[in-house]
């Protein structure tokens, strides 16, 4: 079951994805050579707590830490470490989940780290597009199909693979909800949207082939062949007339 949001829901979604916004902003400036990972979670962990809030990652289904750190051909779900420290040229998102009067709001971006290889900086690029030609599929009486189908059409034409394992979601009073937003298939298949619901997108790119495995560690997600992945995740309201990106940041201007 998709669950619609009540307008008073919808005032707490803003809330915990406002601050789950903050939180990236402020870890910018932090994001730099040098820095450790677990640097990054210590960092933005105090930012989610002292506002009240707290990281929807820690402990969720055992993860240890309070963000996702995955650089270069990590695709997903990266354990900040303190061994783990950046280097020029390296890409890494930083995905932050917060938990705020109920309500969970959840977001990623991938940051270059000092000089990045065009090549690199491309894939990025093409990645951003991608969350926001499938933020502009959203629409009462779209389908859910119709994200991933321009994702994966856009991300195809470039020469790049789209991640199938791992999806967007529903999400609300529980972390990961119906429905699952896949990132590739087929316009007008998949659930019907309707102004109320909230859910992620959150596409995961690769410059080499899409298939992934998972680290001894039981979380970290990496491409099989090493090649380099991207990610941006937004979470999103279904409105009357179209969409409402809950968790825009101050540097990004809303898809036209
Ligand atoms: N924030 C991730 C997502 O976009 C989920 C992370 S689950 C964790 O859905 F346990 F790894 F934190
Ligand atoms: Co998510
Ligand atoms: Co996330």
């Amino acid at each position: 079951m998709i669950s619609i949001k009540s307008s008073r829901e919808i005032e707490k979604m803003r809330e915990t994805c406002k601050l789950a916004t903050e939180t990236m902003e402020y870890i910018e400036q932090f994001v730099k050579p040098g820095v450790s990972t677990e640097e990054l979670n210590k960092l933005c962990h105090d930012y989610i707590v002292e506002r009240g809030a707290s990281p929807s990652p820690l402990n969720y289904h055992g993860f240890p830490k309070s963000i996702c750190t995955s650089k270069n051909e990590v695709i997903c779900h990266g354990i900040p470490s303190k061994k783990d420290v950046l280097k020029d040229g390296d890409i890494l998102n930083i995905d932050i989940t917060t938990h705020l009067n109920g309500f969970h709001g959840d977001t990623n971006k991938t940051f270059l780290v000092g000089n990045v290889d065009q090549k690199v900086k491309d894939l990025v690029d093409v990645t951003y597009e991608c969350i926001m030609a499938g933020i502009k599929q959203v629409k009462p009486g779209g389908h859910i199909g119709d994200i991933g189908a321009v994702i994966e059409e856009l991300a195809h034409s470039k020469g790049y693979t789209v991640v199938e394992e791992y999806c967007g979601h529903g999400i609300g009073r529980e972390f990961h909800e119906e429905p699952q937003v896949v990132h590739v298939g087929k316009r007008g298949t998949g659930a019907q949207m309707k102004p109320g619901m909230t859910f992620t997108i959150e596409p995961m790119i690769n410059l080499g082939s899409r298939h992934c495995k998972v680290l001894k560690d039981n979380w970290t997600v990496i491409t099989k062949d090493k090649k380099w992945s991207a990610q941006f995740e937004h979470t999103i309201l279904v409105t009357e007339t179209g969409f409402e990106i809950l968790t825009l940041r101050s540097d990004e201007n809303v898809p036209v």
